[in-house]
């Protein structure tokens, strides 16, 4: 096994950059999901670790070795495509040994790989089906014995649950998830989808035009973005511009000072960020914390929760859960309250 580098990549069609100098490692073993809008340049990256795209400048290394310059077959990625790309003309033994062949594996070495990488993915029974009579999930399965038959050190799946309904997506995500531990493999796995990337990864890579915005955990992601885009694609988040002053205070553009946890926030910030979770709405202006005066708009039962949308004087929307249990309030629209949150819970962001 081994893990990857990918040392200041950049790839550029003609005068468009579609993936600025990236520079990343991924360790032995370890699952990073890519997540970023469409267009963002997640696939441009996985084509240049698989080897079908050559970076514009910059190397590939899979487990230190430099492969920018090899072919595909010689790198020992295997790729799970985006709406699978199985052959429609060939059985599932077929799609699966299809590399293996084209390698010219002996032949009893690649029946015994065959047999083993249908057992792994349980489709035995199906081995002599064609693509377009297995379910979505099967297919999936498919796709992912024919990226692994050839043993790669890197498991590269773009978008591979794009194709399927909401529930087998939840599905083959832990199923998916239990494969990769199981070989132990170094995976990259593209989505545009959040929860998907949180429920699966080790670690998210948050792309926005052509670029990682921020690396991290999940919750890295979720409680310190490092930018308002992070912060808006992870989750609802509540956003209040202004400036940081020198003596560690927010002044937001309708003019109230806010604290913010300085050990958590960016130099440059131009926002407060805190999440509606973490605040709440109070009948007066509460003390200690940050709180100020806010109307509300509207609110929605979403079942366990109701999400209230209120607005403040400097006209930002926010939204929140929670209601101050100290005293009864019964929300009306256009009422006049506090929103409230802490300090500690709350950053300034760029
Ligand atoms: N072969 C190519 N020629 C020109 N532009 C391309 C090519 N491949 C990708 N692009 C452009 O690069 C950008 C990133 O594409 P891609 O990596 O496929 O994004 P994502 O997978 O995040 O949706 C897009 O604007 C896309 O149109
Ligand atoms: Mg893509």
């Amino acid at each position: 096994m081994a893990g990857v580098i990918l040392d200041k990549i950049m790839k550029s069609f003609g005068d468009f950059t579609a993936v600025q100098e990236t520079s990343l490692e991924i360790s032995e073993g370890e699952l990073l999901a890519l997540l970023g809008p469409s267009g963002c340049g997640k696939t441009t990256i996985l084509r240049m670790i698989a080897g079908f795209v050559n970076p514009t400048s910059g190397s590939v290394l899979i487990g230190n070795k430099n492969v920018t310059n090899l072919p595909v077959h010689k790198r020992k990625a295997g790729m799970v495509f985006q709406g699978y790309a199985l052959f429609p003309h060939l059985t599932v033994s077929q799609n699966i040994s299809f590399g293996l062949k084209i390698l010219k594996w002996d032949k009893k070495k690649l029946e015994a790989r065959l047999i083993e990488m249908l057992q792994w993915v349980r489709l035995e029974k199906y081995a002599d089906h064609y693509p377009k009579t297995l379910s979505g999930g099967q297919q999936q399965r498919v796709a992912l014995a024919r990226a692994m038959a050839n043993r790669p050190e890197v498991l590269l799946l773009d978008e591979p649950f794009s194709a399927l309904d909401a529930k087998l997506r939840t599905e083959m995500r832990s199923e998916i998830r239990g494969f990769q531990k199981e070989a132990g493999i170094t995976s990259i796995f593209v989505t545009h989808d959040q929860e998907e990337a949180m429920a699966i990864a080790d670690r998210i890579g948050v792309m926005n035009q052509g670029q990682i915005e921020q690396i991290g955990s999940a919750q890295d992601l979720y409680l310190r973005p490092a930018s308002k885009f992070v912060a808006n694609f992870i989750g609802k988040c509540n956003l209040i511009a202004g400036k940081k002053t020198q003596i560690n205070t927010f002044i937001t553009l309708a003019n109230q000072s806010l604290q913010f946890n300085e050990k958590l926030s960016s130099i440059n910030a131009t926002a407060i960020f805190f999440r509606p979770e973490q605040s709440w709405l109070t009948l007066k202006l509460a003390e200690n914390v940050n709180s100020i005066p806010v109307t509300v708009k509207s609110y929605v039962y979403l079942g366990p929760i109701i999400e209230y949308e209120v607005v403040d004087q400097a006209g930002n929307r926010l939204l929140t859960n929670n209601l101050s249990p100290n005293n009864l309030i019964l929300v009306e629209i256009g009422m006049s309250l506090y929103l409230n949150w802490q300090a500690e819970n709350c950053i300034a962001i760029k």
